[in-house]
Formats: C-alpha cells, sequence, structure tokens
C-alpha cells in the first residue's frame, strides 16, 4: 500500500515567479523566505517522493465564475500552466498520476465527497509557484494530483468540510495498491487581504495559532470557526487556509513538526512554510 511520507504547507503569491525568473532568491527583501525552503529541500533529497497531491486554489486560469465547482479533481496525463496575466515565464507541465487519480475519484464518492472530475485542467500559479519551490530545477521528479478547492466564489466550503475531505484523501492514498511514496503538498494563505477597505490586512497572530494549532492536540482548532470568521481574522484571501487544513487532515491522527518558517510580508501576504511529518 501506499505511504504518506509528510506535508508541506506553503503560501503562494504571483511575485515568487517573477522573482524566480530574475534570480532575486539572494536579494535582502526575498533571502528571508527563499532560504526557508532550504530544510524543505533537504527533506525531499532523503525522503524522494515520487507521487505528490496538490491542495491549492484556482484563481479563474481553470475554472471562472461561470462554473465553479467546490471541489475538484484532476485526472489528466499532465498539467499545464498558462498566462495569468502576470507576465511572468511558464514551467514546464507536470506529468499526472493517473491510476491515483482515479483511484482518489472512486474513493472519495464513495466516502460522499462528489468532486468535479477533471481530465484536462490548466494549473495556476498556486500550483506552479510552490512545485518551483521545492524543485527549483523544475525538472519534477515526481507525478501529481491536483485537487482544487474554491476560495473564489461565495459559498466557500467550511473549514471542517475542508479537513474532513484531507482525512479522506489521506484513507484513499493509504489504501492505494501502490508501493508509492506520497506528500501532499497544499498551497495559499496565510492571512492577507488584497482588495476592499482592509487591503494589506495581515494577523500575525492569528497566523502564529494557526500554525501551532495544525500540531498540538487539536490539530482541527480552526474548524470551530465559520468561513465568515476565517475572513475575519485571516482577510478575504487569508481563507486559503483552508488548503492547510485540507493537507493537514491527509497525514492522520498525529504529526511531527520538522520544520516552520514565517515571514511579513511577501507582497501582501504573510508567508507561512510548514513541514509536517506523520508520526
Ligand atoms: C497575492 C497573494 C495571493 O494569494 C494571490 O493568489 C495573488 C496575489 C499577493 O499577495 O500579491
Ligand atoms: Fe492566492
Amino acid at each position: 500500500m501506499a505511504q504518506i511520507l509528510g506535508g508541506v504547507m506553503t503560501s503562494h503569491v504571483p511575485a515568487i515567479g517573477r522573482a524566480i525568473h530574475k534570480g532575486l532568491q539572494d536579494d535582502p527583501y526575498w533571502q528571508p523566505f527563499f532560504a526557508g525552503f532550504q530544510p524543505v529541500h533537504q527533506w525531499l533529497a532523503q525522503a524522494r517522493p515520487d507521487v505528490v497531491v496538490v491542495f491549492y486554489n484556482d484563481h479563474g486560469l481553470n475554472f471562472f465564475l461561470d462554473k465553479m465547482p467546490t471541489f475538484s479533481i484532476g485526472a489528466a496525463p499532465e498539467y499545464r500552466n498558462a498566462d495569468e496575466g502576470w507576465g511572468i515565464p511558464q514551467v514546464p507541465a507536470f506529468p499526472g498520476e493517473q491510476d491515483l487519480s482515479w483511484h482518489l475519484i472512486e474513493s472519495l464518492v464513495e466516502d460522499e465527497f462528489d468532486l468535479t472530475t477533471c481530465q484536462e485542467m490548466l494549473v495556476d500559479h498556486a500550483f506552479t509557484l510552490p512545485m518551483a519551490l521545492l524543485w527549483p530545477d523544475q525538472a519534477w521528479p515526481v507525478k501529481v494530483v491536483p485537487i482544487c478547492i474554491n476560495t473564489v466564489q461565495f459559498p466557500l466550503p467550511t473549514a471542517a468540510r475542508c479537513w474532513k475531505l484531507g482525512q479522506a484523501v489521506g484513507r484513499a492514498v493509504r489504501a492505494w495498491d501502490s508501493d508509492a511514496k506520497v506528500m501532499v503538498l497544499g498551497t495559499g494563505g496565510l492571512s492577507h487581504q488584497l482588495d476592499g477597505e482592509r487591503a494589506g490586512f495581515i494577523n500575525k497572530d492569528f497566523d502564529l495559532q494557526f500554525m501551532d494549532s495544525l500540531v498540538s492536540d487539536h490539530p482541527d482548532w480552526a474548524t470551530q470557526f465559520s468561513v465568515h470568521e476565517l475572513v475575519e481574522k485571516a482577510g478575504t484571501q487569508g481563507i486559503e487556509l483552508l488548503m492547510w487544513l485540507a493537507t493537514r487532515g491527509a497525514l492522520g491522527d498525529s504529526v511531527e513538526e520538522v520544520h516552520r518558517n514565517y515571514h511579513i510580508p511577501i507582497s501582501n501576504t504573510a508567508a507561512g512554510l510548514m513541514l509536517l511529518a506523520p508520526t
């Protein structure tokens, strides 16, 4: 049976793509952010996952407001990026792990999560940039399964629902008849708000408490809050932290914290990074 090695949660911001393109990793603005990934690179070199299940939120590249699934999953042979209007170069295509995609689809629907199945799927900055942060040479050594959670058009799924989705994904991966080594990647958050009167809003106290909660005895602490309460605490785009909850849910009952970084701000975002391993 497949094994889950660990989970990485990280923020995503389009400006990271420009910084990579311009080679600004050691620039004083960017250094504290990029340096945070070095322990993750060391862990990856040792753990050598074969497959990555990626929880992320599409921002309008693959799904637009006319059709917005709450949960969706890729089952494509490969996934490409496309210009989102940022002018940053596209990354190489990602090979899909279709056998795991279909196993997850069967298992999740059986488990009462009715995801939209996508046999073609463009992946946006929320997918491509965290992958480029984990594997800077962009010669992807892994196959991928993208899972999207809607955080763009209300109503959004609750924190509790995303937690349960993650648990169901974790159960399904562990029941997959394969000797593959799987990791989970969740991208989004932490606190940020790009629009409205609170544009620029960041909530460090909340972010740190949220990160702590993912390793403490009560990892589902955030599920006590409604989506609106989470938006109040973390900002309209900070709600992307739902990806962190799904990722944590997939890792099982208890985890150890292998690494974390927190740096304010990158663009308008509180940039968080965690690497957790199941115990
Ligand atoms: C920014 C953050 C995001 O999560 C995003 O999707 C786009 C932009 C930002 O801080 O600039
Ligand atoms: Fe985003």
